[in-house]
């Protein structure tokens, strides 16, 4: 085993090597412009980006040209939100998204507000669910823009999509969700969800960072955004900007492999998360899950150890495995986190909560280690708190 144990696949996972390998002529000898198309290397790196692109595509169900490159899911989240609120922008000022969003949502939407903007952010129940009722009654005649995650990066709740792609159909507003957790682990099908935008990120699916996608349903003439980076009038004048070829290439070559290999794996990580689950409720109870007990995401649990303190945990931990709190931290200033907060429950939750996240490359004798490494360590912890 090699140590500390990779256990934080929501902050990232690791580059697949299939996926490398293909990315590796795209540094080198094919180093062209996607642009420069006058000439072969222009001409051949346009060619890799036109493939990705339709790989892409073809994993969530979409028209290749509704695939816009961006730099991940953060810059997708921001050209989608601003750049509708600013096309739309003489039709409404009211957009409805859900307290437990990535901060690449919540803070475009907090931004907006100081714009003169209205925001509803619709509550989530006891396990992070989306309250569908609370979100329907949001809607008013000024509603440009629906945005809710399709799985949660902290605690991998999965929103009912679907039903929330109906709710936007009825009222006529545009929908757009935020799939960075969930693209290349649960299927998607922009169709059936009935999306209109949908931001993904390569790096959360083995494929490299800075690279990602936005989704835009170009059938319905109102969900193209306006750009928020002007320049050479890239992807459609959506986004302009030279393409990151390689990473572009990894991106289909991970996308591809992942809708592959999803169904295998994740009847791996429902068994690795039910192992442990089960484990640290026999040995270090009291434990609570966060999250929904069976719409989550396979790969990630996230537990609280009554009384351990997170960062208290994660640090006696650290030389063997490498896990977070999945909060926002800064050296100074640790907060609890928001999802942890808004799911109504002690506020003690949030301070002992811990994120596992698996990953392919993960072995089954990693995880039985690290569940007994975490449950002596929890034990301990708590020794010693009695003590003083
Ligand atoms: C739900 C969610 N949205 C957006 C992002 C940002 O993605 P990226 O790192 O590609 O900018 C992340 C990554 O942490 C995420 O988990």
């Amino acid at each position: 085993m090699k140590f500390p144990i990779y256990l934080d696949s929501q902050a990232t996972t690791p580059l697949d090597p299939r996926v490398l390998e293909e990315m590796l002529p795209y540094f080198t000898e094919r180093f062209g412009n996607a642009s420069s198309i006058d000439h072969l290397y222009g001409s051949e790196a346009s060619e890799a980006v036109e493939n990705a692109r339709k790989k892409i595509a073809r994993c969530i169900n979409a028209k290749p040209e509704d695939i816009i490159f961006t730099s991940g899911a953060t810059e997708s989240n921001n050209i989608a939100i601003l750049g509708i609120a600013e096309k739309h922008a003489a039709k409404g000022d009211h957009i409805v998204t859900c307290v437990t969003e990535h901060k690449s949502v919540l803070d475009v939407c907090k931004h907006l507000e100081k714009m003169g903007k209205r925001v509803t952010y619709v509550p989530v129940d006891k396990f992070g669910m989306v309250d569908l009722k609370k979100l329907e009654e949001a809607i008013c005649e000024k509603t440009i823009l629906i945005s809710v995650m399709t799985a949660n990066n902290e605690i991998g709740t999965i929103a009912p999509i679907h039903n929330i792609g109906e709710i936007a159909k009825k009222y006529g507003v545009l929908f757009h969700t935020d799939a960075a957790q969930a693209a290349g682990h649960i299927p998607l099908d922009v169709e059936k969800l009935n999306v209109d935008l949908m931001s993904i990120s390569a790096h959360k699916m083995y494929g490299p960072k800075g690279v990602g996608a936005l989704y835009v349903r170009h059938s319905n003439l109102n969900a193209k955004p306006f750009p928020i980076i002007h320049g050479g009038g890239h992807e459609q004048g959506i986004r302009s900007g030279t393409l990151n070829v390689p990473g572009i290439v990894g991106f289909g070559k991970a996308f591809e492999i992942a809708v592959k290999e999803m169904g295998e794996e994740n009847k791996r990580f429902d068994r690795w998360r039910k192992y442990m689950w089960d484990v640290f409720r026999e040995k270090s109870s009291p434990v609570e899950l966060n999250g929904h007990p069976d719409k989550r995401l396979s790969h990630n649990l996230n537990v609280s150890f009554e009384g351990v303190e997170n960062k208290a945990l994660i640090r006696a931990v650290c030389s063997k495995l490498a896990l977070s709190s999945g909060s926002a931290c800064t050296t100074l200033n640790v907060e609890p986190s928001h999802v942890i907060m808004a799911l109504g429950l002690n506020p003690e939750r949030a301070h002992t909560a811990i994120r596992l996240g698996f990953s392919r490359f993960n072995t089954e004798e990693e995880i039985i280690f690290a569940t007994e490494f975490i449950f002596q360590a929890v034990n301990k912890l708590r020794k010693i708190k009695l003590r003083f």
